[in-house]
């Protein structure tokens, strides 16, 4: 797994999301208010556009979310899970900010698969 740098952290501005290309996939990459990062995939499951970064950045029972600026379905941004139909999930990938840059892991995903995450490497 390596690290790829997606952008200065103060130009992410809070709760306004930035679209990525990491190694290849499109990546919603978020700063919430409390100043945490995530980084989920862009494409929206329900009408296959690539528009997460677009959509409104809300909590739901203390998580943090994303609802699709298209049909309106929400996502934790912690685990990509849709709260709105259990079965739909997006995939997630580790985020960090270093030197005051946000970085996301290139080549993995965290895979939340029977209620277990864990990190899958790629590379
Ligand atoms: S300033 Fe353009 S992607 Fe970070």
């Amino acid at each position: 797994m390596s690290w790829m740098t997606v952008c200065d952290y103060h130009v992410l501005l809070p709760e306004r999301g930035a679209c990525a290309l990491v190694d290849g996939e499109q990546v919603a990459v978020f700063r919430t208010f409390e100043g945490q990062v995530y980084a989920i995939g862009n494409l929206d499951p329900f009408s296959g556009a690539y528009v997460l970064s677009r959509g409104i950045v809300g909590t739901r029972g203390g998580e943090p979310t994303v609802a699709s600026p298209l049909h309106k379905q929400v996502f934790s941004l912690v685990t990509g899970a849709c709260l709105d139909d259990p079965g739909v999930r997006v995939p997630t990938y580790p985020a960090r900010v270093v030197d005051g840059r946000v970085e996301v892991a290139a080549g993995a995903a965290i895979v939340e698969a029977a209620g277990e995450r864990r990190l899958v490497d790629a590379s």
